[in-house]
């Protein structure tokens, strides 16, 4: 495991006050891009939103509903439109689903008005992460192992067009939100 940046309170304070844009974390499912954003979000005294929890709400049913009823391009339309006005209301911490990124559209407007994040991480990890619950539609179609494997070698390419990358190991979240403001405060 790597040592957590030590930074000071005022130093991340100083950091905070140079972002001017949203932080948007990317990258596949498991690899603690809701729970490191809220770490990061309170380090950054910014506030927090999950785009698949605002999909809920504004659709009024959870993320799998949508995937029975209605279909995977219905959910990418709406994840679309409901992450554009996440980045218009925002300027804090929005963590996103794992497939957003992929979209073309989505990753053009992530990349232009916000600060994109690509949180990397193992796909054992990721497999032991995301058997801790069961409502993740991709991985009912088969093996989880194979399924992230497969979509771990389909998305990095669209992942590594992130400004930023970390890497997200076995340790502690707020470690990766640590190096998230440090890699942020280099990149500003
Ligand atoms: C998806 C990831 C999920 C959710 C949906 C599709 C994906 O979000 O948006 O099930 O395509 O990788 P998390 O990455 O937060 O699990």
């Amino acid at each position: 495991m790597t040592a957590a940046p030590s930074l000071t309170d005022d130093e991340i304070a100083r950091i905070a006050s140079r972002i001017d844009r949203p932080v948007v974390l990317v990258g596949l499912m498991g690899a603690g891009k809701s729970t490191v954003g809220r770490r990061l979000a309170t380090l950054l005294a910014r506030d927090f939103v999950d785009a698949d929890d605002a999909i809920e709400d504004a659709a009024q049913r959870k993320v799998s509903e949508i995937f029975e009823e209605f279909g995977e391009a219905y959910f990418r339309d709406g994840e679309r439109r409901v992450i554009a006005r996440l980045i218009e209301e925002n300027s804090g911490i929005i963590a996103t689903g794992g497939g957003a990124f992929v979209d073309p559209e989505t990753r053009a407007l992530i990349l232009e008005k916000a600060i994109a994040v690509w949180i990397d991480c193992d796909v054992d990890t990721l497999v032991e992460r995301t058997s801790r619950r069961d409502h993740r539609p991709l991985l009912k179609t088969g093996d989880p192992k194979e399924i992230l494997m497969k979509l771990h070698g389909e998305r990095a390419a669209f992942y590594s067009q992130a400004q930023i990358r970390v890497l997200s190991e076995d340790g502690p979240h707020s470690n990766t939100a640590k190096t998230i403001i440090e890699a942020i405060d280099r990149w500003l």
